[in-house]
């Protein structure tokens, strides 16, 4: 298992490169697979999560090659299988975005019911809610969800919740459905607006993403198109926070600064200098960090996935910060964690009370989840002394060499990659 050893207290200074956003690269890839082409996709993340889906795609019959750095060549004119039996794909949740394209391509898939972190019990029900009022039968078998159709055909679909998942496999499968289908209460984060235009580039016709009714009319076919994937929020996000943990002063370059009003409004009312420019974010410290309450929500609101390392911040903020969880429902386990690390926050239900503590000390630490684990580093960067995060594995399923990009910085942080190298390396 490797490890991530930090030591803490280096304010962090200078320039950090965000790289394409994950959870609009996954769908996107998948996305591919609706057409009978080649397309060229810009800006893929090389993280472990793209990696296993890459992997499951390429054992269906589709053929990828790495053309630049983040440049992918994805060939999908072969006959592509129905059924995805690649071992490690429980492992991501974006699994079930194989169920939507392979159903929209051959009317016809099976997919392991997904996996992912540990954050809720994440039910896939408007996934499948949607995939019927298109005109597919869906059962669930072995593990298996399977969905068939003989045709799909257009529909109305209001969805429970605004799902991320549940919109982009509803907009699969409408795309080459037969007439005009509706999505009432879709999810509006940065990456549905990211796929319905990379849908539309490959020749479909989804007009609304982004906003609250997204209208999509069935074409007959779609074809490869060339595409660059928007910067990621969260890890842009968790750069941000890394230069305001540590008092030090960063310039996160590569983002999308209306994509981050929710986390910038944030950190400003910590206190914190966020100076926006074109396509960057300068964070810098002043004065010493304020409490707040934060509540997370789909978008626009507060994004779940930055709650952990949101938390690890303001457990260094002077006075009590409530931070409440509107997403998912179990998304506090890694607050004990922070806890062992001298932090003082008490879970109540879906909200977590954070009583600033001045100084969070080292300790040996495991990532409970992808955000977790981010959030987890963030601490150690902040704190006296020597922390040990385990389970790195999670880390890399979303961030591409973060210790790398935090050294960069001037952070003192190293993996461990075995108990060989452990033992020479004299840590304990
Ligand atoms: C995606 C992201 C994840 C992010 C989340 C919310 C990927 C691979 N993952 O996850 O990083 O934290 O969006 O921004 O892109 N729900 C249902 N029924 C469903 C589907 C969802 O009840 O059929 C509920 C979930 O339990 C959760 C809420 O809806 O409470 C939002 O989930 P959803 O937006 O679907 O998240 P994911 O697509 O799993």
């Amino acid at each position: 298992m490797e490890k991530l050893v930090i030591r803490g207290g280096t304010k962090l200074k200078g320039t950090v490169i965000v790289e394409g956003a994950k959870n609009a690269a996954l769908p996107i890839i998948a996305a591919t697979l609706l057409c009978k082409s080649i397309s060229i996709i810009e800006n893929i993340p090389e993280v472990e999560d793209v990696r296993v889906l890459l992997d499951a795609m390429i054992e269906l019959g589709v053929k990828v090659k790495k053309t630049k750095p983040n440049t992918l060549e994805i060939d999908t004119r072969s006959i592509i299988k129905n059924i995805v039996d690649y071992e490690d794909i429980t492992r991501i949740r974006a699994s079930y975005y194989l169920l939507g394209s392979l159903l929209g391509r051959n009317n016809e898939a099976q997919v392991p019911l997904p996996g992912g972190c540990s954050i809720g019990t994440r039910p896939i029900d408007q996934h499948i809610k949607g995939f019927e009022a298109l005109g597919a039968k869906v059962n669930i078998e072995h593990g298996m969800i399977k969905a068939k159709t003989k045709k799909l055909k257009a529909s109305n679909i209001y969805l429970d919740v605004a799902s991320v998942g549940a919109t982009i496999n509803v907009m699969f499968a409408a795309v080459l459905a037969e007439g005009h289908t509706v999505i009432e209460n879709p999810a509006k984060e940065p990456h549905i607006v990211d796929v319905a235009n990379f849908l539309n580039s490959m020749g479909a016709d989804v007009k609304g993403a982004g906003t609250d009714i997204i209208k999509i009319n069935g074409v007959k076919e779609l074809h490869g198109a060339e595409y660059m994937i928007i910067p990621d929020q969260i890890e842009a996000g968790t750069y941000m926070i890394a230069a305001a943990i540590t008092g030090g002063d960063v310039t996160v370059e590569n983002l999308i600064p209306k994509h981050m009003e929710a986390i910038s409004a944030k950190l400003k009312e910590m206190g914190i200098l966020v100076e926006e420019f074109d396509e960057s974010i300068r964070v810098h410290i002043k004065e010493p960090l304020k409490n707040t309450h934060v509540k997370t929500l789909p978008y626009p609101g507060f994004p779940t996935d930055m709650q952990p390392q949101v938390t690890a911040l303001l457990a260094i903020a002077d006075g009590t910060s409530i931070m409440t969880e509107g997403v998912f429902e179990n998304r506090f386990l890694y607050t004990d964690e922070l806890n062992r690390m001298g932090a003082n926050i008490k879970v109540e239900g879906n909200s977590a009370i954070i009583t600033g503590v001045s100084r969070l000390s080292g300790a040996e630490v495991t990532a409970t989840d992808l955000r977790a684990g981010a959030a987890l580093v963030l601490a150690g960067l902040a704190a006296e002394g020597e922390t040990i995060v385990n389970h790195v594995d999670y880390i890399d399923r979303g961030y591409v060499r973060m210790e790398d990009k935090l050294k960069a910085l001037g952070a003192d942080i190293f993996r461990v990659r075995s108990e060989a190298h452990q033992a020479k390396l004299h840590i304990v």
